[in-house]
């Protein structure tokens, strides 16, 4: 026995004490049973001659009553309890007088006939309850503690099962999970990659996988045939509440497969993964080409739960491009029930409209009597009905029209404003029911797109994303009509997975990094192993890779990543509780032959 520091209080030992049950597990059927629980002391009321503790392990809590006549020494004990101590307790299970609804044990108590003190415990920063006032910054810093709250909790116990689900979904369709190095050579996915030095080798460093993309590829080539692997993957990126600089995939690669084989895989493993909350997923999921997904919703990831669906209406502008300083396309949807907006809610969603590079915003109202818009000045009242029935607008409606000047990507920037319009409408109009659950497979996407940046067209997804055959001899004469082979699978407007039939030949991989404006040896030097292993027999291939976080965010219903990873960094990439990154003394930078450079002057 040992006293504590902080309280005098004695300390037992767990000593040949077993656990009988969870205290979050007991139920009226185990009235009139012994038990024995441990955990910790979540809440403690003190009533003179009863004491009751709420006892709190994974699976929930039990209350424990204390009786001062019964129990005299059982109830001393318990007077020395705190919040957040260990404790063991031996009693039986009755059923209480006035049931407490709130609990899942709340039909029961356990009447104590022994106290255990195992642990002390200092006063914890915040109250360890799903509604806590603490900063976020607080709650990673003692991650620990936040942890112990009831839906961080469970959402690492649906993680778990999510995960396990997948496993047996994929082992039984005759996928072998594989383990690809950590330490490994950079392979591009258009992040920047963390680099850890080599000590053996002054100069050289391994760098973390963006993602196991070539050695899947390389495990096809060997022979493996049905590979998958949840895989921690990492990049050096700006970071946002859906990205993290570590997070995991479900990875996986078939050989000899046609992009239905690869659909219906990811099917199954989806539709098991629903399943753990009760969530009934029905394959076929839709598909739609890329472009029509840009036109009808203005962006690449369309939510499907809801409408509001955009529509070109450039015609109706058609001889007032002029007046209006109008060059490109005008895209319009129709926002149910915004008529009604304020002058000051039309301004707010002028200057989005503004910041998201449109040089205005035209309005309709429409109501049952006709339709009012300053635009009727310039199209007439009657272009102007027509334009607001053209996008279906109904009495009660706001209808909304972008231009805007510029294409990005190949895409009329007007589309993708209006593409954000329409969920920021969506959002403020409450428009999004929560039980729909849409998923998506998007096709067709471009091989290749212009960067401005660096001046040179680089892959839309990743360089080994195989080619529709037909625009293979375009490769180098237009670059910017070659579609790809590749797909993503998109969930209730977030994009879940991306993946691709991959390139099997080798001469065909060799024009793609030239058409990225590789030179043969910059290829050879970057990616020659894998050049190599091209020769060797390739088959077909081809595979995906789903975001494991986001899966179990959506499932869990949290808005950001980290509430469903266990020691998640913040969006400056540090993880708070662990003090990462850190400093290492100079001696470590020794061995690996680093010199820092001095900090440069402001
Ligand atoms: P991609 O780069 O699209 O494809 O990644 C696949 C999926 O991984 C998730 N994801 C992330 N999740 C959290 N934080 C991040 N920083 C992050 N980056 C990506 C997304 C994304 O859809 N090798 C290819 C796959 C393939 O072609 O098979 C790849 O990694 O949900």
């Amino acid at each position: 026995m040992a006293t504590t520091e902080a309280t005098n209080t004695v300390l037992d030992s767990l000593g040949n004490l077993k656990r009988t049950h969870y205290c979050g597990d007991l139920r009226a059927s185990d009235a009139d049973r012994d038990v024995i629980l441990m955990g910790w002391v979540h809440r403690r009321r003190d009533l003179g001659n009863l004491l009751f503790i709420d006892l709190r392990d994974r699976a929930g809590i039990a209350q424990i009553v204390f009786n001062k006549e019964q129990h005299p020494e059982a109830h001393a004990r318990a007077e020395e309890l705190r919040a957040e101590y260990v404790a063991a307790v031996e009693g039986r299970v009755v059923r209480r007088q006035k049931a407490n609804p709130e609990l899942a044990t709340g039909e029961v108590e356990v009447v104590a006939t022994k106290l255990y003190i195992l642990n002390n415990a200092k006063t914890p920063p915040f109250v360890i309850e799903d509604e806590v006032a603490a900063s976020e910054e607080t709650r990673l810093r003692y991650r620990y503690l936040d942890l112990r709250r009831p839906k961080p909790r469970g959402n690492l116990a649906l993680r778990h099962r999510v995960i396990f689900e997948i496993r047996k979904t994929l082992d039984a369709l005759g996928f072998y999970e594989i383990e690809t190095p950590m330490l490994t050579r950079s392979t591009p996915e258009g992040a920047r990659d963390y680099l850890v030095p080599s000590r053996i080798h002054h100069g050289q460093f391994y760098a973390l996988p963006q993602s196991p993309q070539i050695f899947k590829q390389i495990l096809m080539i060997a022979g493996m045939d049905r590979y998958f692997q949840i895989v921690r993957c990492f990049r050096d990126e700006d970071f946002r509440a859906d990205r993290q600089a570590e997070f995991t995939q479900l990875d996986l690669e078939m050989s000899f497969p046609r992009q239905d084989d690869i659909f219906g895989v990811i099917e199954q493993v989806m539709a098991s993964a629903c399943a753990v909350t009760g969530l009934k997923v029905k394959p076929p999921f839709p598909r739609m080409e890329y472009r029509e997904a840009v036109r009808r919703y203005g962006i690449d990831k369309p939510d499907l739960r809801f409408g509001m669906e955009l529509q070109d209406v450039s015609p109706f502008f058609a001889e007032a491009r002029e007046a209006l300083h109008i060059e490109g396309s005008i895209f319009a949807l129709a926002a149910p029930g915004a008529a009604m907006y304020s002058r000051k809610q039309l301004d707010e969603l002028t200057e989005r409209a503004k910041s998201l590079g449109a040089p205005g915003l035209y309005t309709i109202k429409v109501a049952a009597e006709g339709v009012t818009s300053p635009l009727e000045k310039i199209l007439g009242a009657d272009q102007v009905k027509k334009l607001a029935e053209a996008v279906g607008a109904k009495a009660g409606d706001l209808v909304v029209a972008v231009a805007a000047k510029k294409q990005i990507k190949g895409t009329e920037a007007a589309a993708l404003i209006a593409g954000q319009l329409r969920l920021h409408l969506a959002e403020q109009l409450k428009l999004i029911p929560k039980d729909r659950w849409e998923f998506l497979w998007l096709t067709g996407f471009p091989l290749f797109e212009w960067s401005e940046t660096e001046k040179r067209w680089v892959s839309a997804q990743h360089p080994f994303t195989g080619i529709i055959e037909e625009d293979l001899d375009k490769l180098e004469s237009a670059p910017w009509g070659v579609r790809s082979k590749g797909y993503d699978l998109v969930l209730n407007g977030v994009e879940l997975g991306s993946g691709s039939i991959r390139i099997h030949r080798q001469d065909v991989q060799a024009r793609v990094f030239r058409a990225l404006g590789l030179s043969d040896e910059q290829a050879r030097q970057r990616f020659g192993f894998f050049l190599d292993a091209l020769t060797y027999g390739t088959p077909p291939h081809g595979g995906i890779a789903l975001g494991l976080d986001r899966v179990v965010a959506l499932l869990a219903g949290e808005k950001s990543i980290r509430e469903v990873i266990a020691f998640p960094k913040t969006t400056a990439a540090v993880d708070l509780m662990a003090e990462a990154p850190s400093r290492v003394d100079s001696g470590q930078l020794d061995e690996l032959g680093i010199a820092l450079k001095p900090p440069e002057k402001p």
